[in-house]
């Protein structure tokens, strides 16, 4: 840990810490998950290509949130194929349908449900999802039955998390501190934000054969470098559980700033940031 405050006499355990996902669905926050996929777009648009994605294939994206995985999918497999966007969120499919109506895509879906009681039928050609599996109760469990929706030998293909691949080089304090806040906020909630160094386990535990692993992270510099905005924006999303969770003393965070400052800071040193990297696992439904 570096230089975050916490008041919290003793953590709660990630066994006995609450399980509600912690981002919620709020405008807001479906309007900084369009921005995630825009800073992380190229990255799952190549791990959709390595992964076998083609056209004409039929898709599912579990997890959809705004649509950013399905729009990208949707783009691969063109109007031959199809996608099918889940999410439990009403909100989340809501905007999604409309991004996909005005992106002129009539070959892809969105459908409010919960992962656990969800089964596409017929199967699709590829299960995929970004970010979503760290926030399932029993990821292992929910993924092997969710390979109902999938035709054997079709693609199973995922990336999440691992938050602790991020640096700064120099060292930035205040880049290096908002990565801890969000890391062990997420932990205090109950999620594991390095789930993409579990894929082998989980996809073994679901069982998948021993997937293909990738890693794919932003590496930027400077000023410019957009990781500041994302962290700080990710950052105001979790603030009330910073709070509430003591990772953060109220109004100790000033969020409003924290975009700028990290900015400035990563300027003043010359420094490279290393974003959170996304961890890819590729396997055949056997
Ligand atoms: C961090 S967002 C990722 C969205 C999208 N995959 C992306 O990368 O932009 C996680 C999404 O998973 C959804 N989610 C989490 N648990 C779920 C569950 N059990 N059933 C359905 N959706 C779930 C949330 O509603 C949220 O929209």
């Amino acid at each position: 840990m570096h230089d975050v405050s916490l008041t919290a006499a003793t953590p709660p355990t990630p066994d006995d810490a609450p399980r509600a996902y912690p981002l919620g669905d709020a405008e807001s926050e479906l309007a900084r998950l369009i921005r995630q996929g825009e800073f992380f777009a190229e990255l799952t648009r190549q791990f959709l290509l390595a992964a076998g994605l083609r056209r004409g294939m039929r898709v599912l994206d579990i997890g959809c949130g705004a649509g950013d995985v399905s729009l990208l999918a949707a783009a691969i497999v063109g109007p031959e194929g199809s996608v099918v966007g889940v999410d439990r969120s009403d909100a989340a499919v809501t905007l999604a349908a409309r991004r996909a109506h005005a992106a002129g895509y009539r070959h892809v879906r969105f459908v409010a449900a919960e992962l656990e009681d969800f089964t596409l039928d017929p199967p699709a050609d590829a299960l995929v999802g970004r970010l979503v599996l760290m926030y399932l109760d029993n990821p292992a469990l929910t993924l092997r039955d969710l390979l109902l929706s999938v035709k054997p030998g079709g693609i199973v293909a995922f990336q999440e998390f691992d938050l602790a691949a991020a640096k700064s080089e120099p060292y930035c304090r205040l880049y290096e501190a908002a990565l801890d806040r969000v890391g062990e906020t997420f932990l205090r909630c109950g999620f594991d934000t390095r789930l993409g160094l579990r894929f082998p386990r989980l996809f073994r535990e679901a069982g998948l054969p021993p997937p293909t692993l990738s890693l794919a992270a932003r590496i930027e510099h400077g000023a410019e470098a957009e990781v500041c905005h994302a962290l700080a924006e990710i950052t105001r999303t979790l603030l009330p559980h910073m709070e509430r969770l003591g990772v953060a003393a109220p109004h100790g965070v000033e969020v409003d700033t924290l975009a700028e400052r990290l900015r400035v800071e990563a300027a003043a040193v010359d420094a490279t940031l290393i974003a959170p990297a996304l961890i890819g696992a590729c396997a055949r439904h056997v």
